[in-house]
């Protein structure tokens, strides 16, 4: 349920009554518990403004809001301050409802349709490092998205057209024979292929006579371009699923599937006087801007930005798209503020569409250089997946109770969990330092604390046995703080969404299980001294908390174990 909007509407509703309209009309998180759960601090601009006392202002509005049964406690403090701490009774009554599968979280009134564009590797090489944080944090917001009712369509833009293909297939009609063979390992191949048109300027010109034929549709370039890419799909595949990210086949629609519109795109935007010529090319000129947008080479050929402005008009026609979100390195904030710019001035997306880069920062090393293999190449995204399993065995409790195969599911739920949580439980717009000592690891905000909590709570929940799952009593303010905590989850996944920032929700979870530990500290649950009516309230405390961080884990894409 969304607490927040329930303590703004009583806000709103005093306004009325009082017939004032303040600036601020939002209540926000208290910054201390002494202060309560809320705090409203809108009295004093208005006082300045109506040239009158800040607390004979507040003293009104408290005096309205006291009479909401959502609020124990409203307090005027300060110049002008409003403490609001919210009723034990009404948290109570409202509890049970996060004990449902949704863990209380309504679906939204509205919802809209989501394009998410994420992953989107470039093809003929293997899957990287740098593609761990679009994938992740991508699908964590398709995931989100799609929580809270909105229609999401997944989209891996792959870049699977380019000069890189003639290479390619230069390379593999000079092999003969041991061509085929030498598919199995795409990333050599490349490197391979590169080398010799590095090399030989002979090689190199036929590898552009090649992208040439490729692209004037010749069956037999074509029949190889395809092989590539279906090799390099099927890598990538491997590691969604090992990732347990959401994408598959149906997802793909790469640079290649624009090639027909792109110059349709060009025409649209000449008519529409948005680009013009300049030095035989054709750009967009920006006011705030040195560099234009180049949509077409003096030389005829299309780029980046082309394929992207017609994706955009795929999106938005043919998908229905009112918002769109590119998870995309944050070096290519210029790109998309243009590309934006551009579809918006053209007309291409209308006023209805909202169009964002969702940017990130770069993944880094401990010592702050970008992560590399110790021998300077870039890191396969696959080995680092395995090795986050393989140390994840070594956080396995009594392993010798379990058979081989629970190990292998245990260690790839608080590996993969690891890898993700690490990248999720920042602000996405930082630089993400990889660490694997920081990242597996018990004490701190990893994916490691919140599965132990959620083990631990199911151990007790499972000592317990059957008990009844009703408004619980909130004996103490420990209680009552974790309740309130468990009902905040709406209010969260609406601002992670609306932000496009899952980190908030890392940010929550984790919160939740220090309230949830401390009161546990204080709070004996199933202790034979406790009173049975204390006793089953806190097992249903215990049982939300728990529906909680599994809720939220999964919308991170992170899996949860009954024990580790
Ligand atoms: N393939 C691009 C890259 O690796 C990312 C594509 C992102 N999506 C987009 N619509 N431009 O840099």
């Amino acid at each position: 349920m969304q607490i927040k909007s329930l303590v703004n509407s009583a806000l709103l509703e005093s306004f009325k009554k009082l017939n004032i309209s303040p600036k601020v009309t939002e209540a926000s998180e208290a910054t201390k518990p002494e202060f309560g759960d809320f705090q409203y601090n809108g009295a004093m601009a208005l006082a300045k403004e109506l040239k009158k006392n800040p607390r004979e202002i507040a003293a009104e509005i408290a005096e309205i809001l006291k009479q909401n049964e959502i609020f124990e406690k409203v307090e005027v403090a300060g110049p002008g301050f409003i403490n609001l701490t919210i009723s034990s009774s009404f948290i109570s009554k409202k509890l049970p409802e996060a004990l449902n599968s949704r863990a209380g979280v309504l679906v939204k009134d509205e919802p809209v349709k989501v394009v998410v564009d994420y992953s989107s590797p470039n093809m003929a090489k293997q899957m990287h490092v740098g593609h761990l944080r679009s994938t992740v944090i991508g699908d964590a917001l398709a995931n989100l998205f799609e929580f809270l009712g909105d229609e999401v369509i997944r989209q891996n833009h792959i870049g699977d057209w380019g000069t890189q293909f003639g290479m390619l297939i230069a390379y593999f009609e000079e092999q003969g024979e041991e061509a085929g063979k030498q598919l199995s390992d795409l990333e050599e191949f490349y490197k391979a292929a590169k080398k010799r048109f590095d090399q030989s300027s002979e090689f190199a010109n036929r590898a552009r006579e090649y992208v040439v034929k490729l692209q004037s549709g010749d069956k037999g370039c074509l029949k190889l371009w395809r092989e590539f890419i279906d090799i390099t799909l099927e890598h990538c595949q491997e590691v969604y699923d090992k990732l347990g990210v959401n994408l598959d086949k149906s997802c793909v629609r790469g640079e290649s599937a624009y090639n027909d519109e792109l110059k349709n795109i060009v025409s649209q935007l000449q008519q529409s006087g948005v680009a013009k010529e300049s030095q035989g090319a054709v750009c967009v000129f920006f006011e705030n801007s040195e560099n234009p947008l180049i949509v077409q080479k003096a030389d005829g050929g299309y780029l980046y930005a082309t394929t992207d402005l017609a994706a955009i008009k795929f999106r938005v026609e043919k998908l229905g798209a009112k918002r769109i979100c590119y998870v995309v390195d944050a070096r290519q904030s210029e790109h998309f503020r243009q590309v934006f710019d551009t579809a918006k001035k053209a007309g291409i997306a209308g006023d209805d569409v909202q169009l964002e880069h969702i940017a990130f920062g770069m993944v880094l090393d401990k010592s702050g250089k970008p992560f590399k293999t110790r021998e300077g190449g870039t890191v396969k995204l696959i080995d680092l997946i395995n090795e986050a399993i393989e140390r994840a065995k070594g956080f396995i409790k009594n392993a010798d109770e379990y058979t081989p195969e629970e190990i292998e599911n245990i260690a790839r739920v608080v590996g993969v969990g690891s890898l993700k949580y690490a990248d999720l439980s920042i602000n996405r717009t930082s630089n993400y330092i990889f660490d694997w000592d920081k990242m597996l690891n018990l004490d701190g905000n990893t994916a490691l604390y919140m599965q132990y909590a959620y083990a631990r709570i199911n151990s007790i929940l499972n000592r317990a046995g059957e008990f009844e799952q009703r408004e619980p009593i909130l004996s103490d303010e420990l209680e009552r703080r974790l309740a309130l905590k468990i009902l905040s989850l709406e209010d969260v996944l609406l601002k992670a969404s609306k932000e496009a920032m899952p980190h908030l929700i890392a940010a929550y979870l984790y919160e939740l299980a220090g309230m949830f530990m401390k009161f546990y500290e204080n709070n004996p649950v199933l202790r034979d001294d406790v009173p049975q009516e204390i006793k089953q309230s806190r097992l249903v405390l215990a049982k939300a908390t728990a529906n909680a961080i599994k809720t939220g884990l999964k919308i991170l894409g992170i899996e949860v174990l009954d024990r580790i």
